[in-house]
């Protein structure tokens, strides 16, 4: 079983957490690669069997830059089919902004109309993000065993 560990980030926060999930999934002899949502594209998605995305959000309630474009794509491939795919949200932001972890909440909600797997709730964080990664991962993590 290998993980795609997809990450939008402005300020470093997602990518960091990202880069601490490949480094949780290696630990246990899953294969996990982290890439940068500016490398994403649909087309890629087709191919992949598992993700995890972590993402922030900016503006007000905008993918931060670098997962712009494959935003849109995703937004506007409705008609794709996923459901050969299985994903999992690690959503962060700052509750007191109107539109807490949108970006996080849409990828969600794209991935799920596509037809793909939610292997585990989204979670939504604040700056509490690093205390609530080490419980998720380890739903993840059990998840990935479990299927090995
Ligand atoms: C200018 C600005 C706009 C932001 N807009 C939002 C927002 O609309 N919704 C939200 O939940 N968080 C918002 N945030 C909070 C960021 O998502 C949060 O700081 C996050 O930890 C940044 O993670 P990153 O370094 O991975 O980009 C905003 C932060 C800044 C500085």
């Amino acid at each position: 079983m290998e993980f795609k560990i997809l990450f939008g980030s402005e300020t470093g926060n997602s990518e960091g957490l990202a880069s601490d999930a490949q480094k949780e999934l290696t630990k246990q002899g899953v294969e996990a690669e982290v890439i940068d949502m500016q490398d994403m594209t649909v087309e890629k998605l087709k191919g992949y069997k598992n993700i995890l995305i972590f993402t922030s959000t900016w503006g007000e309630g905008d993918p931060p830059g670098n997962a712009e474009n494959f935003y849109k794509e995703l937004q506007n491939s409705s008609e794709i089919d996923l459901s050969h795919l299985n994903y999992a949200v690690f959503a962060i932001g700052q509750s007191f902004y109107e539109h807490f972890c949108k970006t996080g909440k849409d990828f969600d909600e794209f991935l799920e109309k596509m037809g793909a797997k939610r292997i585990a709730p989204i979670e939504l964080c604040d700056d509490d993000f690093d205390s609530k990664f080490p419980e998720w991962i380890e739903n993840i993590k059990k998840q990935a065993l479990s299927k090995i």
